[in-house]
């Protein structure tokens, strides 16, 4: 357990803009934050972070909370986990009472599983550059290929010994438990059922995880031997899992955002010697054919990949499908080609990190003309196939979704394809059309997008429009339930006791609004006045939604409201009579108007005079209800 004094000192540490900063890119938009949602595959900005209040809100899955509670959503982290990645990145010394060994074992699986592999990356280091074997093969086979020290220590290179048990022997010895050694993948079980390394005599790549922790490696023979296999890499595990993770990603991000874009090559090697260049904002897919996952991680922190491939014919021409893929999630992809028998890392290293650099600066080229260029080399003079290259470019182009985008990429095919450029256009309609035909027949299967505050109960018009209001009134209560009335006839009154007192007749209806209702008259009941902090962490996930989804709305109802009044209020807070008083009798309003509703409903269903003479009563009386509030919002509207 994490003590308090230790939860205390992280909570008063936390930026959330820097925490969420490292994982969205985000831009300042007034006192806030905006950028594109990392639980959604967005493409216009609806999230948003408020420094002041601490808290994100994302419009487009509706999630919403604290740094805390981001890192527990996107990184799927336990609290305790969450904590501790916020303590690392600040640098808190973390304060825990006492864990024996068998403690371990309560520990939940993912983090015994991350003791374990950050406990062997240690192992592996300190073999490379401690020990004899180490030194004298791994560390001089690094030297070798050109790696610093500095390098080696950022990226924790390492090397396991070539004995059968040296990592597990140690491991078991210092208490680690043998599930988690077999299921990281570090040991293999014999049919004894006793354990032994599958890494022995190779140098170790540690995989880091979006967060910097270990959870994996990948292991180099040193061996020329074909029977071996070149390399060795942890097998899929809960916290593995290949499909999601770019290596190099970790040490890359900041790069990739400040520079806006992130270069894409395919071996540990080659991000080892492009980022020890200089060129930080590289990643590599480990040999996997990159996966819309990994995609939309790079998407993240950028829209523009730039792929380094190696000069191999054969691999480019394989790649060429995988890469629609990258225009399909609306990024840009640039391809820069190495000399035949070249790659990355052995480019920068023949010619320097200057040559390298203006290299790829005159050889980057966008895809599709890329493409277009390969296959039309390929297919010659043939008519047929060159009627197939055509197909194939237009096919590319349909998948970018931002259709400017795509017609200039027409144009600049057409040239290449020596094709008129309304007949491109025409083809690109044609494969547009059938996508979009497509995408709606998805669509209904799927569920869509919608903020699911509003969704507590089937939804008709009519249920919308009082939810809404009722959700008006918290809003104000959050935002200036704690600020004194300062107007003629009323003074030095709180605004919230205000209108919970106004709204002594008025019943809620919609679940977590009517409840933070009851919570705030509580709270006023015991002398205290709740304020938006308290809402946002109560323990209740209802409330906290509502809260933060309201919070970081602005001016929901009460500019639609003003619209319809006709009165020009540039900002709520400038008539604060009108918009608290207005919400108040709006809602009213509202509810008298349903109320008729009923009455009129019933009129028209009794029979004997005696109801109906009563029922109509009651209706008249309504009704001078009804217009006593329209007079008074005229009035308190006019002022
Ligand atoms: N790879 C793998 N298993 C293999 C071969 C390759 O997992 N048997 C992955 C590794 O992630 C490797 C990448 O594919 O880094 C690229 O392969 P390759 O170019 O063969 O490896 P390099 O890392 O470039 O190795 P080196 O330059 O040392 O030969
Ligand atoms: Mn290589």
């Amino acid at each position: 357990m994490i003590t308090k004094p230790t939860i205390d000192r992280i909570m008063e540490a936390i930026d959330i803009v820097e925490v969420v900063g490292e994982f969205v890119q985000l831009k300042k938009r007034g006192a806030n934050y905006v950028g594109l949602s990392p639980f959604s595959n967005e493409r216009t900005p609806s999230f948003t972070v408020s420094p002041a209040k601490g808290i994100f809100k994302d419009f487009s899955s509706g999630k919403g909370g604290s740094a805390v509670t981001f890192l527990m959503e996107l990184e799927k982290f336990t609290y305790p986990e969450a904590l501790k990645w916020l303590a690392n990145k600040y640098s808190i010394e973390v304060e825990e009472t006492v864990e024996s060994t068998e403690n371990k074992e309560e520990e939940n699986h993912r983090e015994s599983l991350m003791i374990v592999t950050s406990y062997a990356a240690k192992f592996f280091h300190e073999s490379l550059l401690e020990t004899d074997e180490g030194k004298s093969i791994g560390l001089s086979y690094f030297k070798e290929r050109g790696f610093s020290n500095d390098t080696i220590k950022k990226f924790e290179l390492g090397y396991s010994p070539d004995q059968w048990e040296a990592f597990t022997g140690r491991a078991l010895q210092e208490g680690y438990q043998q599930e988690f050694l077999e299921e990281s993948g570090l040991s293999v079980k014999r049919d004894n059922g006793t354990l032994y390394d599958r890494y022995r005599g190779r140098v170790m790549f540690p995989i880091h995880g979006f967060t910097g922790r270990v959870i994996a490696f990948g292991g180099r023979t040193l061996k020329s031997d074909k029977n071996v296999p070149k390399y060795v890499n942890s097998p899929e595990s809960e916290i593995y899992h290949k499909s999601n993770v770019l290596y190099g990603l970790f040490f890359a991000k900041k790069a990739i955002r400040d520079e806006d874009n992130c270069y894409l090559v395919e071996g540990y090697a080659d991000v080892l010697s492009v980022h020890q260049a200089g060129i930080e904002n590289v990643v590599a897919s480990s040999g996997t054919s990159l996966t819309v996952e990994q995609i939309r991680l790079i998407g993240r922190f950028t829209k523009n990949i730039t792929i380094l491939y190696d000069g191999d014919a054969a691999g480019i021409k394989a790649s060429l499908r995988g890469l629609d893929m990258i225009l399909e999630e609306g990024l840009n992809v640039k391809v820069v080609l190495f000399p035949d028998g070249h790659d990355p890392d052995s480019y920068v290293r023949s010619v320097g990190t200057n040559a390298f650099k203006t290299y790829i600066d005159q050889k980057r080229k966008d895809f599709i003309l890329y493409k277009t260029d390969i296959l039309l080399k390929e297919a010659g003079t043939d008519p047929i196939k060159r009627a197939d290259v055509i197909r194939e470019v237009v096919e590319s182009i349909a998948k970018i979704p931002d259709s400017i985008k795509a017609s200039v990429f027409i144009k600049d095919c057409s040239h290449l394809l020596q094709i008129d450029e309304r007949a491109l256009l025409s083809e690109l309609n044609k494969m547009r059309m059938a996508k979009a035909k497509k995408d709606s027949q998805q669509q209904i299967s799927r569920p869509v997008a919608v903020d699911d505050t509003l969704l507590e109960e089937p939804q008709s018009k009519e249920i919308k429009e009082d939810a809404s209001q009722e959700r008006e009134i918290i809003r104000l209560l959050l935002l200036y339930g704690n600020k004194m009335i300062d107007w003629d006839g009323i003074a030095n009154t709180y605004i919230g006791p205000f209108m919970v007192a106004e709204l002594g007749d008025v019943e809620f209806e919609h679940p977590p609004s009517k409840k933070l209702i009851e919570i705030y008259s509580k709270e006023l009941e015991n002398g205290l006045l709740p304020e938006e902090q308290f809402f946002i962490h109560y323990p209740d996930k209802d409330i906290v939604d509502l809260s933060i989804t309201l919070i970081a709305t602005k001016y929901t109802l009460s500019e639609n409201w003003y619209e319809m009044h006709k009165i020009l209020v540039p900002d709520e807070q400038v008539n604060m009579k009108a918009t608290i008083l207005g919400a108040i009798f709006h809602l009213k309003k509202h509810k008298v108007g349903k109320i008729l509703d009923n009455l009129r409903g019933e009129l028209q269903k009794v029979e004997s005079e005696a109801d109906t003479e009563i029922l109509l009563t009651q209706y008249m009386q309504m009704k001078k209800v009804e217009k006593s509030i329209s007079d008074y919002l005229g009035s308190v509207i006019i002022k």
